[in-house]
């Protein structure tokens, strides 16, 4: 039996008044039981002593940025393998490819964003991604591990993290495009926890309506604790899962699980380790690489000293020229162990200045404020490598797995969804060409995951011998 909504209430006040967040009962009164219901149980899910914390540390004040003052590039394994790592590679990829087989990795996708600068009505998961079937992005990444599945004889267990914002939506989409034809209980959605928005003048937690928290998703980061909570990780140990494969929602091309990534991971025992990218330029918006008293540590664009981001190496490449894309191979026991230290764990919490609508409480009116009027809270899950004992970093190409639609379509936009599908059709193009085929630069051409993983793959496909101007092809 749950407790009467007024026992629930009660209690609930009295944590709210003893950190002074008591306004968020402003309208209780007013609300009918359902209502009632729905406020409680949404400020019952939430850390209020953690709020309480923040407000003071990060509400109130803009936490100081220490950087230390040794702070040196990340070393990381190259895209292409020197001659003395060749061997190296071979090994990586036999072993990676040998863990999926036994079933010993998840896939592990994290949606629970708001997807804010798409502006896309719904889950990003279901945005429509690529050039000629407008597959959506969930589509395309169940279409991976469907290739995967078939090369491996396995099935990979799919876990899907969303938050409230979005976790209907995702799991009706899911259901209505059934599963994509994947075993439906090798997919494991759950959601993140959240974290209400505060008010930048006065650090009180926002109402979003009558009976509503202005709530958000508390950032990626979450994850490595909504894998626990979500009851995922028990899941993976059942099924007796030992790597995760981390990737984002909004890269169409994404290697959803890389044996190759993976298997240097796991020869060099590392916890979590991240994928990189060359930088295009010293401020492109990436996260940067660095080594910390030994310890791999992203620095945000933003955090990065001007004059360490424009040094060059003899060569003419940038020295913090590693930038995070938010790609990692986590150990299943590390996030575990994370989750059992004694007194939790904690990521570090990253304010952010937003926009955010809300109830005014002396008129009961809703607000949109024209300038940013509020703190959000975000943790990032990249605050976790430097609590791995090990950690590695491999470059992957730009060209092969890096297409990212985060911004709406606009002049000049970049990461849009006509940018990716520009990349996702060059990408094509070129996998086409190196295989013999005649391609015009303006045709048109997907190619979908079951066809080929890999351009290596389309030596097994029955290919036209060219692709003329102006033509849309499938593959
Ligand atoms: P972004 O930083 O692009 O944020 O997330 P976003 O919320 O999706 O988009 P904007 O900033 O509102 O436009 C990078 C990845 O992390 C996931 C997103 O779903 C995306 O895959 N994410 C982000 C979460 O899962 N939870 C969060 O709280 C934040």
């Amino acid at each position: 039996m749950s407790k009467p909504l007024s026992e629930r209430y009660q209690q609930a006040l009295r944590t709210l008044e003893s950190i002074d967040q008591a306004q968020v009962f402003r309208f209780y009164e007013q609300l009918n039981d359902q209502q009632r219901d729905q406020l409680l149980t949404q400020v019952e899910n939430i850390d209020w002593p953690e709020v309480a914390r923040l407000v003071e540390t990060h509400v109130k004040r803009t936490p100081a940025l220490n950087l230390p003052k040794n702070v040196q590039p990340a070393p990381y394994y190259p895209c292409q393998p020197t001659s003395e790592l060749k061997p190296r590679y071979q090994q990586a990829r036999s072993l990676g490819e040998q863990l999926i087989r036994e079933g010993k990795v998840a896939a592990f996708i994290v949606a629970g964003g708001q997807g804010t600068r798409l502006g896309w009505d719904g889950p990003k998961g279901t945005f429509p991604a690529t050039p000629i079937r407008k597959l959506s992005l969930f589509g395309c990444f169940a279409e991976y591990l469907i290739a995967l599945n078939i090369r491996f004889g396995v099935s990979i267990p799919w876990y899907v993290m969303t938050s409230l914002v979005n976790d209907a939506d995702t799991r009706a989409f899911f259901a209505a495009q059934n599963y994509f034809g994947l075993n439906r209980q090798d997919v494991f959605i759950f959601p993140q926890a959240m974290m209400p928005a505060m008010d930048m003048a006065t650090a009180k937690v926002l109402l979003a309506d009558r009976d509503s928290l202005a709530l958000s998703p508390n950032g990626h980061g979450g994850s490595l604790k909504a894998l626990h909570t979500s009851g995922a990780l028990k899941d993976m140990a059942q099924r007796g899962i030992e790597q995760i494969s981390y990737v984002q929602v909004d890269n169409p091309i994404v290697r959803v699980v890389d044996p190759l990534f993976l298997g240097l991971h796991a020869l060099d025992s590392a916890q979590m380790s991240s994928k990189m990218l060359p930088k295009c330029e010293p401020f492109e918006k990436l996260g940067n690489f660095c080594l910390i008293n030994g310890q791999v540590t992203v620095i945000e664009y933003s955090n990065l000293p001007q004059e360490l981001a424009v040094q060059r190496l003899d060569n003419g490449d940038l020295r913090f020229r590693a930038g995070s894309i938010a790609l990692h191979a986590i150990r299943v026991d590390f996030v575990r162990k994370l989750n059992e230290a004694p007194g939790g764990f904690a990521l570090p919490f990253n304010r952010a200045e937003k926009k955010v609508p809300f109830v005014d409480l002396q008129t009961g009116e809703m607000v949109s404020p024209q300038k940013p009027n509020a703190i959000k809270l975000e943790t990032f899950v990249f605050d976790a490598l430097p609590m791995a004992q090990t950690s590695i970093i491999y470059e992957t190409s730009r060209d092969d797995e890096f297409a990212p639609i985060k911004n709406a379509t606009a002049p000049g936009a970049v990461d849009s969804p006509a940018t990716s599908t520009a990349m996702q059709i060059d990408r094509a193009r070129t996998w086409l060409r190196q295989a013999g085929v005649e391609v015009a630069d303006d045709a048109v051409v997907e190619i979908k995951a079951t066809t080929a993983l890999y351009p290596e793959d389309l030596r097994q496909v029955k290919l036209p011998k060219s692709i003329g101007p102006g033509e849309i092809v499938l593959l």
